[in-house]
């Protein structure tokens, strides 16, 4: 059968490019499954650390980020979610996928530059040159998410734009593991989100991110109404008069037209926002912006406070250990193949 799996960092409350982008595709995923369909969602701690962080405020973030999975409507019945560390095999596969991985392969991919705040182009000046700053575990962070997915067999994972460069890694570390070993580990199929990249309010050419200096820059899923309403009056756009969809000329009014196209399950195109506001100001748009996004988040922002706010997370926890053992007892199964072909 089908096994879907896709993770998430606990690095901040989700945000609406993380809900658009990933989240509400998860939630649709589980709803159209199939009964024999697994479906495994994982909060990745261990991910998240190799840029340092505080420890409470990472506890925080992971228990926000499964708060928010839930709020999304994932049904821990249905689904396996679990925090990465708990399950040690994460790990495991990592390290014997190591031993099979191109160092080359990874010294091409963008993830690690753009974290050392190079650009795309300083960072083909070279590795050599930058490699004293450059951490191991940023570096493997590919092979880490290659052993993710296929721990799990999974057929299919759910992603935005910015993963599919470590999904092709993930099959590269996989056809080399299976040249190796033989065929035991299965190549995941990529499933690009429709809305693919929702960008950032300040920078509309960046992705909206979590970790991004200025708040303003993103909507989180639990902000309330005023606060939506701050950070989209603040929204960079331009000064041409009208509304039209134009991202490469208009990108940060694009960029809203795109999120009302999404926050309608895409029943009404970009374009057909910029002909029904065409003769708007920016500012009267951007009041039917705030309004959709604040009808758009407002049963996932009541369900999230309600998770955070009621029996001092006890219930969080529970589902979190439940998914830790759900998830050993699949990660066993790839594992002792694993082993045995290896001679461990
Ligand atoms: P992360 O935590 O950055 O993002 C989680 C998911 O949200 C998507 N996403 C976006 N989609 C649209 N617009 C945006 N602005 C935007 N920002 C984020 C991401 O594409 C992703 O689907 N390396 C991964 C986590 C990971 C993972 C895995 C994913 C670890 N192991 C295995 C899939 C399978 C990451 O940092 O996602």
């Amino acid at each position: 059968g089908d096994v879907i799996f896709s993770g998430i960092q606990p690095t901040g409350v989700p945000h609406l490019g993380n809900y658009l982008g990933a989240l509400q595709q998860w939630t649709r995923m589980q709803n159209d499954a199939a009964p024999s369909t697994k479906l495994l969602y994982s909060i990745v701690d261990l991910h998240a650390i190799t840029l340092q962080q505080d420890a409470n405020q990472l506890r925080r973030w992971k228990r926000e980020t499964l708060a928010t999975l839930l709020a999304s409507g994932l049904d821990p019945d249905r689904c396996t979610i679990f925090y990465q560390s708990t399950v040690p095999e994460h790990t495991e596969l990592m390290w014997i996928l190591s031993c099979t991985a191109s160092v080359g392969y990874l010294s091409r991919m963008t993830q690690w530059k753009s974290k050392l705040a190079l650009s795309d182009q300083d960072s083909a000046l070279d590795f050599a040159s930058i490699r004293g700053k450059l951490r191991l575990g940023l570096f493997s962070y590919p092979v880490l998410q290659a052993a993710d997915i296929l721990l799990y067999g999974a057929t299919h994972v759910p992603i935005g734009e910015d993963q599919t460069q470590h999904l092709e890694f993930a099959r590269e570390c996989a056809t080399k593991f299976n040249r190796a070993y033989g065929e035991i580990l299965v190549e995941p199929r990529t499933i690009l989100s429709t809305a693919k990249r929702v960008m950032s309010l300040r920078e509309p050419r960046l992705k909206m991110s979590k970790s991004h200096q200025d708040p303003r820059s993103r909507i989180q899923i639990n902000d309330n109404p005023q606060l939506i309403r701050d950070k989209i009056r603040v929204a960079l756009t331009d000064s041409m008069t009208g509304v039209s969809y134009d991202p490469a000329n208009r990108p940060g009014l694009s960029n809203l037209l795109d999120i009302m196209s999404y926050l309608d399950n895409q029943r009404r195109a970009p374009e057909d926002f910029a002909r029904l506001y065409h003769a708007m100001s920016m500012r009267e748009l951007k009041i039917e912006v705030t309004k959709s996004i604040t009808e758009g988040l407002a049963s996932v922002r009541d369900k999230y406070n309600s998770l955070m706010e009621s029996d001092g997370g006890r219930f969080l926890d529970e589902v979190g250990m439940n998914g830790t053992i759900k998830a050993r007892r699949e990660a066993e199964k790839t594992m002792s193949a694993v082993r045995r072909v290896i001679g461990l």
